[in-house]
């Protein structure tokens, strides 16, 4: 499919236009950033792991009623999405307590929470993405409060699915984040962005080793290894790609090569 011209770049992808209506090329990046872009590193092969994991994801919550943006992946980089105006609001879901949690309020590297905890940010790199509460959001007019609601539950049924869909292949979903954006074709707010372990966090049930994105923010080994692992469990990692290959289940007998 032919792209068209770039209509925004973000940190991890890039959005062009495509040949049809309403509709974009979302465009998967194998930049990696942190903490607000202070960290940086180009990871070969991420991008088209994010693309696959996060079309597994999207077109699985669409199977049980969650309306997002993709309609499908095009290549191993890149998905055609509906075009959407992102609400300004990145929604956190939190099942275990770590990450800016633990570091806001103190509370304990690990606890288990009791109800799942949803957390509103800004979305605005310049002021670092502050929390901010439902209050803010409805007094600023970003959501109101029925569309607030409404995303509060999808939230909720989101962090549900990919609970189970995570534990049944041993892995712990501990937080996570999305966007959702307006949609002038369905008349509605859906799910749009990206859900990948560049946005979860994912422990190994057994071990609690990372599979996602804080293996680069807290230099904890090969990112790709998790992301690879994470596609290998969800059984979909099944295509030729030029990421360097790592054989699973028997890490042992892995050299990986250091660039
Ligand atoms: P936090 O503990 O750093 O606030 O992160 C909570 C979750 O949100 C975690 O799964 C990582 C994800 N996240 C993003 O996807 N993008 C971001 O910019 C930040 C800060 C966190
Ligand atoms: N996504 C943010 C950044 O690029 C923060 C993070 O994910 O840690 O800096």
């Amino acid at each position: 499919m032919k792209k068209g011209k770039k209509l925004y770049e973000g940190k991890a992808k890039i959005l062009y236009a495509s040949p049809e209506k309403n509709l974009a090329i979302q465009h998967f990046k194998d930049d990696a950033t942190a903490f607000n872009n202070q960290k940086k590193a180009i990871i070969e092969g991420k991008g088209i792991l994010n693309n696959r994991i996060s079309e597994h994801i999207f077109s699985n919550l669409n199977q049980i009623g969650i309306k997002n943006h993709l309609i499908k992946r095009i290549n191993m980089r890149e998905q055609l999405v509906k075009i959407v105006e992102i609400i300004p609001i990145e929604f956190v879901i939190r099942n275990i307590a770590t990450g800016s949690l633990t570091k806001r309020l103190g509370i304990e590297e690990g606890t288990v929470l009791d109800y799942p905890l949803i957390e509103y940010c800004l979305k605005n790199d310049d002021l670092g993405d502050p929390l901010v509460s439902r209050e803010h959001i409805l007094s600023f007019n970003w959501m109101n409060v029925m569309e607030l609601e409404l995303i509060n539950e999808q939230c909720k049924r989101i962090n549900d699915f990919l609970q189970g869909m995570f534990r049944g292949v041993g892995i712990k979903l501990v937080d996570f984040k999305i966007e959702f954006g307006r949609s002038s074709q369905d008349n509605n707010i859906i799910l749009a962005d990206e859900i990948s372990p560049d946005t979860c966090r994912l422990w190994d049930s057994t071990t609690e080793k990372k599979l996602d994105k804080d293996i680069f923010r807290k230099d904890l080994g090969n990112l790709l290894e998790g992301y690879q692992e994470v596609a290998r469990r969800l059984n979909i990692l099944h295509e030729q790609s030029n990421i360097r290959p790592i054989k699973f289940p028997k890490p042992k007998a892995v050299k990986i090569k250091k660039k």
